[in-house]
């Protein structure tokens, strides 16, 4: 049930040259981590399974990533008490863009690590390459997904859709409890940027990644920055501003702004 809203706007089928899949003989699914409680965005369901007019932000995040005519795949890792309320939501909301695409849903962890690897855990052998992308980027426009899946098609072993960041960026000493944090550097600016998702990689490289955490403990807070602890290069290509991530209730504010947009843009 595609409602009209969901059609976004201006782009031509596989736009970013993803090469349909099978045709290529390499085959790429994407995860969804979408285990989250979102205790930032307040009390409420888990982050995931909230609305965003009217379509829980994880069926728009799916959507995002079936649009793509790259993904075949679409692994989505739940709530651990939740998988089956999402199976539920995503047959109801799956529309001709997924039908295309194999959505499987599995349970998910304590944190977002253990969410992706369970999610990775769920691939068939025949998967080349993977895009992890978080539920709570449900905007994110398929030209992106495309250049992500494009470039680690092309040979990269891990890809980042990353921003130049606007606010300069302080180190401090961590105090906490409101208090005065002494500065220790400002990094020089036009060298920051802000990742995002969908990141992109060979799948033998970010299983390899997960499998050192599990043996060393101690990860990242991306899937890219696991990687590069390999020693493995990750390159960063041009993120998008509607792939930001609902994380505070004013990014709702924005998410409903952009999917209003879209409505009026595409004529709806
Ligand atoms: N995630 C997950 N499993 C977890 C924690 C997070 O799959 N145990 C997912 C979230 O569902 C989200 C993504 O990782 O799609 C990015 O995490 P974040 O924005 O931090 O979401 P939450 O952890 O849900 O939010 P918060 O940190 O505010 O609780
Ligand atoms: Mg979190």
């Amino acid at each position: 049930m595609q409602s009209a809203g969901e059609s976004h706007q201006g782009h031509p089928e596989g736009a970013g040259g993803g090469t349909p899949a099978g045709d290529s003989g390499h085959r790429t699914a994407a995860v969804i981590p979408a285990a989250g409680r979102g205790i930032r965005l307040g009390p409420g369901a888990p982050k995931a399974l909230r609305a965003l007019s009217g379509t829980p932000m994880l069926v728009h995040a799916v959507r995002a990533m079936a649009r793509s005519r790259a993904v075949s795949l679409v692994v989505v890792v739940a709530p651990p008490d939740g998988a089956d309320e999402v199976r539920r939501l995503l047959d109801e909301h799956t529309g001709p863009a997924e039908t295309s695409t194999d959505i499987v849903v599995v349970p998910g962890g304590e944190t977002r690590q253990d969410s992706v690897r369970l999610g990775l855990a769920a691939l068939p052998d025949d998967v080349d390459s993977v895009l992890v992308h978080d539920a709570a980027r449900p905007l994110v426009p398929v030209e992106t997904v495309d250049a992500v899946a494009a470039a680690v098609r092309e040979g990269a072993p891990a890809v980042v859709p990353a921003l130049p960041v606007s606010d300069t960026v302080k180190e401090v000493q961590v105090r906490g409890n409101g208090e005065a944090e002494p500065v220790t550097g400002t990094p020089e600016r036009s060298r920051l940027r802000a990742v995002q998702t969908p990141q992109g990689f060979e799948l033998k490289v970010l299983a390899a990644a997960h499998a050192q955490v599990v043996r060393e403990g101690d990860g990242a807070t991306d899937d890219a920055g696991m990687v590069e602890r390999l020693g493995v290069e990750v390159v960063v290509v041009p993120g998008h501003d509607e792939a930001f991530k609902v994380t505070r209730p004013l990014d709702l504010v924005l998410a409903e702004a952009v999917l209003a947009r879209r409505r009026a843009t595409d004529g709806f």
